[in-house]
């Protein structure tokens, strides 16, 4: 069997092993597929390691992203634009290769499971951090009207904002300067959900079909979602589906073959309830 692996800390409640079992089983390929817990200094050393020892492919998270883009021979496009690096694997020559698939994720599932439309729109992005940098690019190449990032530190949303110019029309501001403009899709990126926290969004910038993701998911819907409900989005999603579906771009980097995601997000969604 050809072996795989996350690697990350902490590890605990990764999900990735069953979807790429279940994968696997719909495209009938033989793997084995770990969640590992890596100490925090032992990241460069357990990667040489694992393809040492025969290992296919490794898929990278927190807190090793940026460790995993910096240790790669060979990044994606999309990876080197990130400097982050979810998708690791060896090519036939040796070289160390990687690759970032959260931004693809995230536009698949909003746009080809939700039916949301990115072209055209004008999106707000709340937070500045690594998840942020991770998605911007396959967001931007979706050609929105426009994007605005908020942030608590402003600083870090306009370096964002300027870093990813070239893809199109981007601002940052912060929180207490976002302008009274509408937006059409907001995306939240702050991890303060993970408390139950939300920033304060003024009500005013959803419009009658303003669409709200949340990156993050759980049993419950998140502050996030339950803000926008309260505010009355259109639609709300929370990030289940881009899991799976990053989860899926990595299968394909690495097997070429699409796996069907919907039916791994219904069962996903069972086991979570
Ligand atoms: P991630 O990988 O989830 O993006 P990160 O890089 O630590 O993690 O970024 C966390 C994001 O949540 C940032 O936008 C952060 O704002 P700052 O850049 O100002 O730190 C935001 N965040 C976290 N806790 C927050 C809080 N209590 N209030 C507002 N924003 C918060």
């Amino acid at each position: 069997n050809m072996r795989f692996a996350v690697f990350g800390n902490p590890i605990k409640h990764s999900r990735s092993p069953m979807i790429h079992a279940a994968f696997a089983g719909q495209c009938d390929v033989k793997l084995e597929y770990r969640a590992v817990r890596v100490e925090l200094n032992d990241f460069q050393r357990a990667v040489t390691a694992f393809f040492d020892a025969g290992g296919s492919g490794l898929n990278i998270t927190v807190p090793f992203k940026e460790e995993a883009a910096a240790m790669a021979m060979e990044l994606t496009g999309r990876a080197a634009r990130a400097t982050a690096v979810n998708t690791l694997w060896r090519d036939d020559a040796g070289v160390l290769r990687g690759d970032t698939t959260d931004g693809v994720g995230l536009v698949r599932d909003m746009v080809a499971n939700l039916g949301w439309r990115i072209q055209g729109q004008r999106v707000l992005i709340v937070g500045a951090g690594g998840a942020v940098r991770g998605v911007l690019e396959p967001l931007m190449r979706e050609l929105p009207t426009s994007v605005h990032i908020v942030n608590r530190t402003v600083e870090r949303a306009e370096t964002l904002a300027s870093e990813f110019a070239v893809l199109g029309k981007i601002t940052a501001s912060g929180y207490g300067d976002l302008a009274a403009d509408q937006y059409d899709l907001v995306i939240n990126a702050n991890s303060a959900g993970l408390s139950g926290e939300m920033p304060a969004l003024p009500p005013g910038i959803l419009g009658e079909r303003s669409c709200c993701y949340d990156l993050l998911y759980g049993a419950e819907p998140t502050a996030f979602m339950r803000w926008a409900a309260q505010n009355a989005a259109w639609a709300v999603s929370d990030g289940l589906g881009m899991l799976v579906e990053q989860a899926a771009e990595a299968f394909y980097v690495w097997h070429r073959s699409r796996p069907e995601t919907q039916p791994v997000i219904q069962q996903l969604r069972g086991v979570l309830a």
